[in-house]
């Protein structure tokens, strides 16, 4: 009886990490947001996408330290990407995440940014 609830317990866990929202830092309350914006791509039959997700955006500066990022999937069914992040973020005045999406499916993220004021 023990190890099922043990297993149980561990299937929970697995699945919250599993979670296709990330989030990497912490946000402290005198944080300001410096992002907030939507990442839409559509799914593409039988292939697995990885889309990155830069801050700052191409062409554009940022000067602040970044002090979380959170991802949000929208589709909220456990078909999200898989997020990793792979250069800077909190601590750092740039990010680079990474989102490998499953199979035929797309994304719908939501990605907050806050930074030290
Ligand atoms: C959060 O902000 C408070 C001031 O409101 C500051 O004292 C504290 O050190 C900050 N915490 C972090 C982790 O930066
Ligand atoms: C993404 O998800 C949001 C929230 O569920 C929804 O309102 C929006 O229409 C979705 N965007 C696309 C392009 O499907
Ligand atoms: C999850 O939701 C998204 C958007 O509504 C949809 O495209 C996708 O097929 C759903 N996945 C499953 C397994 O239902």
């Amino acid at each position: 009886m023990k190890v099922i609830v043990q297993v149980c317990v561990l299937f929970a866990i697995a699945a919250v990490a599993y979670s296709a929202s990330s989030t990497w830092g912490v946000r402290n309350s005198t944080d300001v947001l410096i992002l907030n914006t939507r990442v839409f791509h559509p799914a593409v039959r039988n292939i697995a996408q990885t889309f990155y997700f830069d801050i700052p955006a191409s062409y554009q500066s940022n000067n602040k330290v970044i002090s979380a990022i959170y991802l949000d999937d929208q589709f909220q069914n456990s078909t999200g990407p898989v997020n990793t992040l792979v250069a800077g973020g909190p601590g750092w005045t740039y990010a680079s995440v990474q989102m490998r999406t499953q199979t035929s499916i797309g994304l719908n993220v939501t990605v907050l940014v806050y930074a030290r004021n």
